[in-house]
């Protein structure tokens, strides 16, 4: 069978994924080493019947619903390669702003940055792989989401990044003083119905999933946030869609000022930043 007969026959059987014709072509440029290019451009050549057999055992996965991120093991965030598994969230595109954003923040050369819930480490890494004079701490309360981010840290060789366990600041020192504290949250309402669909089925409540709409987890950070940072520090975080209004609210209760908001490539108030006095 040709490349294009097996991509078309992939395709077929990923009638719930609304990329099949890419998820296809990731798997079968995984399997031969190719790239989407090369795909596209040598569509007519025969595949050796044990790629096929490989390739047939990866589509069965994904027309499961697997995520092609862990099918792979990987997935791309800003530009780098990160080792993905079921312990915590697959990095997602949309969270680029939030690391574009604390990128033109204009912080000190030698800033102070806190990640909290790295998961696998995508922030955290990705602003490393940007400032290497930054000195970042990223932590999770997850031991296997450490390891995994870890082994990201270890696989992109950044050595500005110190990884700790910890629930939320718990393990932070109370006299540590950031110039930004990022995260990324657990913030979908546990009653959402789109946690019943597509990849977040594979991935961990814990990683998704927070109290009070969703709302909990921003709100328990941006009250403790405060005492962590220098004056003049940031609070940044990533939150759904229609959270924007709620938590620049907990920004304003928390004691954060000049609050801003931002948007994602599809038009939807992603991020929101704040400055403590
Ligand atoms: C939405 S994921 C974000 C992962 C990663 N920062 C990213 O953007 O792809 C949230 C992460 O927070 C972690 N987490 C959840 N509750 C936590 C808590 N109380 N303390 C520390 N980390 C927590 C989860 O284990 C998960 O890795």
């Amino acid at each position: 069978m040709t490349v294009r007969g097996l991509i078309q026959l992939a395709v077929d059987q990923f009638t719930d994924s609304d990329t099949a014709k890419l998820d296809a072509q990731l798997l079968l440029g995984d399997v031969l080493g190719r790239d989407r290019t090369w795909l596209m451009t040598w569509d007519d050549v025969d595949v050796s019947e044990a790629d096929q057999h490989q390739f047939q055992a990866l589509v069965a996965r994904r027309a499961r619903g697997e995520p092609i991120a862990h099918i792979l093991g990987y997935r791309e965030f800003w530009g780098l390669s990160f080792e993905c598994n079921a312990s915590t969230l697959i990095p997602r595109p949309e969270t680029e702003l939030l690391v574009e954003k604390a990128l033109q923040l204009g912080l000190p050369a030698k800033a102070r940055v806190l990640d909290l819930g790295t998961g696998t480490g995508a922030i955290a890494l990705a602003l490393a792989s940007e400032k290497p004079d930054w000195q970042i701490t990223a932590t999770d309360f997850s031991n296997e989401a450490l390891a995994l981010a870890r082994r990201n840290q270890i696989n992109l060789g950044i050595d500005n990044v110190e990884l700790v366990k910890s629930d939320w600041f718990s393990a932070i020192q109370p006299q540590r003083q950031f110039h930004l504290v990022v995260s990324n949250p657990p913030y979908v309402d546990p009653g959402s119905p789109y946690l019943n669909k597509g990849d977040v089925r594979f991935e961990p409540r814990s990683a998704l999933t927070a109290e009070n709409a969703g709302l909990a987890d921003i709100e328990q950070i941006a009250t403790i946030a405060a005492g962590y940072l220098q004056p003049n520090g940031w609070l940044m975080v990533e939150h759904g869609y229609e959270q924007a209004g709620p938590v620049a609210e907990i920004f304003r209760r928390s004691g954060f000022s000049a609050i801003s908001n931002h948007k994602d490539l599809a038009g939807w108030p992603r991020v929101t930043a704040g400055k403590i006095a």
